[in-house]
């Protein structure tokens, strides 16, 4: 029998669901969890979440718009948040940005087409002393210079699958 992505998706809301108890509390984290392995929360995953929780879609709906981190639309599998704030902009934020534009092919808030890269800016992430600085999911990079993006976008490239992008580094 052929496993469709939406059995798939259907499958992990509800093993997901169970393994929170089923309760309303529930709803962010599952909310999270697809976000994560799916990079999008679609119609069809609100529709399942609200039946597992047994609440009304527009409950989760209205939590997605609530939480600007959760978001609708599919996003890469590497979000990129260059700050672009006061600091980080005076250390050289809009070369860098340029620099992921051409990169990339994208503006900022767009997607690249095969889904891999995210770019977005981020207010001030808390390294205003090693600026410019960014995120590329969990990960900080303080003191980025254009060398510094091409190495790690190539880096993302190559362990498309395989890196895990957690924690801090200092660079
Ligand atoms: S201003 Fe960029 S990290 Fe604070």
């Amino acid at each position: 029998m052929l496993v469709t992505e939406q059995d798939r998706l259907r499958d992990d809301i509800l093993a997901w669901g169970d393994a929170g108890g089923g309760s309303r509390e529930a709803l962010i984290p599952l909310l999270q969890r697809v976000q994560q392995k799916y990079g999008e929360i679609s119609d069809f995953a609100m529709q399942v979440i609200a039946d597992v929780l047994s609440i009304h879609p527009v409950e989760v709906q209205s939590v997605i718009s609530f939480y600007h981190f959760l978001d609708l639309s599919a996003r890469g599998k590497f979000i990129i948040r260059l700050c672009r704030t006061i600091s980080c902009d005076i250390a050289g934020k809009d070369r860098l940005a340029r620099q992921l534009e051409n990169d990339l092919g994208i503006s900022f808030g767009e997607t690249t087409n095969d889904g891999m890269f995210t770019l977005e800016w981020a207010n001030c992430i808390g390294m205003c002393d090693q600026g410019p600085a960014m995120l590329i999911n969990e990960k900080v990079f303080t003191r980025v210079t254009p060398e510094l993006v091409h190495n790690v976008l190539q880096a993302c490239r190559a362990s498309f699958g395989n890196i895990g992008l957690e924690g801090k580094e200092e660079l």
